[in-house]
């Protein structure tokens, strides 16, 4: 399993900036605190790499063996960074909401305790309630000049934090109240994973003025990342180890869930993954990209053990 060769680049930079996002946001004491501690654990950062890297890629900066430069990403206008922290804003609360006892009742994400397990479930609602919000505070703060771009990035990422919620409410039906059948999965995880994966593309085409045409590649690329990547997630729910994931393995069959492993077995589910990234490929041969970092991104998407 390789990382693409820029991507701890992304990550680093991402990492870096994070905190000024949040240092700007007007929260206090203990709700600072808990958006801090889940927002700045250590996590794989995907959708704002892949919202910078598509962007990079798209206008020409990402190409063969350099990777782009701090200063490279710092003075682009309007920067495609302050899209990337919202999304993972978005993400983050996802994940925080994810793991409340009402939902899949998780202890420990990112390598932490969860957020409602170390400051409590009011401050996990509320935390989750804060990061949303502060996503879309952040969007039309570091847009202002740029109006149009600013309501089009808004419509995306709401309309794919609406889809991740509908995609959740789905995947809370009990597993005995909804069809067992590969559709009806698919549909599921295309909105409580795809949307979300598939913002990023979305918006990278966005920044990067792509043509209608480009949007419609992106968001097929989009959706066969959002599937291969759930598709990972549930296989190492089942075979993955707690130190590497950062979370709990095992919870999916704790929780009788509709799950590609469930449906179709691990051998099952392994094929699955195998054709949905030879699908990813194929989606990206549309782009005129440098294919590399992408590439080497479906085939993370495949083997990742983390
Ligand atoms: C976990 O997402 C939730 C799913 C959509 C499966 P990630 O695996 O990207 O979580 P982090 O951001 O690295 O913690
Ligand atoms: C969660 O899917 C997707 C989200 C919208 C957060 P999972 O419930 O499988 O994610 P993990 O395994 O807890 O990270
Ligand atoms: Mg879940
Ligand atoms: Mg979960
Ligand atoms: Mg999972």
């Amino acid at each position: 399993m390789q990382l693409p060769d820029c991507y701890p680049f992304f990550l680093g930079y991402i990492e870096e900036k994070l905190p000024s996002y949040l240092h700007h946001l007007p929260l206090e004491g203990s709700l600072r605190e808990a958006a801090n501690y889940s927002l700045m654990a250590p996590g794989k950062r995907i959708r704002p790499t892949m919202l910078l890297a598509m962007f990079a890629s798209l206008t020409k900066r990402l190409t063969c063996c350099t990777c782009p430069t701090v200063a490279d990403m710092e003075h682009i206008v309007p920067n495609p960074l302050h899209a990337a922290c919202a999304l993972e804003f978005i993400h983050t609360y996802s994940l925080i909401h994810d793991d409340l006892p009402a939902m899949d009742n998780d202890d420990f994400r990112r390598g932490r305790p969860a957020l409602h397990r170390a400051m409590g479930e009011a401050m996990g609602i509320l935390a989750g309630d804060a990061l949303l919000t502060a996503a879309f505070l952040v969007v039309s703060r570091s847009y202002a000049h740029h109006h149009t771009l600013s309501a089009k990035i808004s419509e995306v990422l709401s309309e794919a934090a609406l889809a991740m919620v509908e995609g959740q409410v789905m995947d809370t039906i009990p597993s005995g109240d909804k069809p067992r059948s590969l559709q009806y999965l698919e549909s599921l995880v295309d909105k409580k994973t795809g949307a979300l994966i598939t913002a990023s593309l979305h918006i990278g085409g966005i920044l990067a003025d792509s043509r209608e045409q480009v949007i419609t590649h992106l968001l097929e690329l989009g959706s066969h990342l959002g599937r291969l990547f759930q598709i990972t997630d549930d296989i190492l729910d089942v075979t993955g180890h707690s130190e590497q994931l950062g979370k709990t393995p095992g919870k999916d069959a704790l929780l009788e869930k509709l799950t590609f492993v469930s449906l179709a077995g691990l051998d099952g589910a392994r094929q699955l993954a195998l054709e949905t990234r030879d699908r990813a490929l194929g989606s990206l041969t549309e782009l005129d990209i440098d294919p590399r970092f992408f590439t080497a991104l479906i085939n993370f998407f495949h083997d990742r053990t983390y």
